[in-house]
Parts: C-alpha cells; structure tokens; sequence
C-alpha cells in the first residue's frame, strides 16, 4: 500500500515530467525570434522601412508613443499590423514567429490576430496598413 508521501513523490514527479514536456514545446516554438524594428512618424502613420524588414514575414515595431509595439505581419499581397497588447487584461503580448503569447493568464493569438487560446475572447485590435515600394505606414488613427 502506498503511503501519501509516497503517492506524491511518485505521481508528483509524473505530474511535472508532463507538465515540462508540455511547456518544452511552447518554449522550442517560442524560441523563434522575430526582429525588432524602431518606427518613426510620418503623416499621422508609424512608418517602418521595408529594407529594414528584409526578407522576414513578421517583425514587431516599437514606437514610444504606443501602450505596446506593433506586430507587424508582411506578405505581398496585404501586410497587416497588431497592438501587441492583451484583449483580457492589457499585458504586453510576447511574440514568436507563429503566434503572440500573453505571459500574464495564457492567452494566444495568431499572426492574424484571432483569439487561438482563452482567457482572452476578442481578437487583437488592427490598424489598417498602406506600403509603397520602399516603406510600410501603419495608419494608428
Ligand atoms: S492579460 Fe492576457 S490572458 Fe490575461
């Protein structure tokens, strides 16, 4: 018969092995970087240079005057752009090259935006997107 201290050290000791096993997953897809990137004003938009971008698809735009950076999702056909801030509670979401994270209650979205994981249930808020052949602008009326 198994005492209680046994019980714990035993099932415990699984209980974390799982548990690590989960967040070694969350913490390899998270090691992917994406590039920070400074955007300056311009015209009422937050302007960022597409050579600065390189070939990259995502990169997060800091600006000073924001509550968050941007995350900045860059495709030919139309980029798009993402307060980096929490639909749940406003903490500042953590990127990595496939989703944002929330470190404050767990939450994630995708690199378009949408809810993928609760506590959170509204899409990140988007700014709409204009570019020219030499820069982005990210219009933040
Ligand atoms: S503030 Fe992001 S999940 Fe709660």
């Amino acid at each position: 018969m198994k005492t209680r201290r046994t019980f714990i050290k035993e099932f415990g000791g699984i209980a974390a092995v799982t548990c690590c096993g989960a967040g070694m997953v969350t913490l390899l897809e998270g090691c992917t970087s994406v590039k920070s990137i400074q955007g300056s004003w311009e015209n009422k938009r937050l302007k960022v240079s597409l050579a600065e971008m390189g070939d990259d698809k995502f990169a997060i735009i800091r600006f000073d005057k924001l509550p968050a950076p941007i995350f900045l999702s860059k495709n030919n056909e139309k980029s798009r752009a993402f307060l980096m801030l929490c639909t749940h509670n406003e903490c500042e979401l953590k990127a990595t090259g496939t989703y944002l994270y929330c470190p404050c209650h767990g939450s994630e979205f995708s690199s378009t935006g949408k809810v993928l994981k609760p506590p959170a249930e509204d899409n990140l808020k988007e700014y709409p997107v204009t570019a020219d052949n030499t820069t982005i602008y990210i219009e933040l009326n």
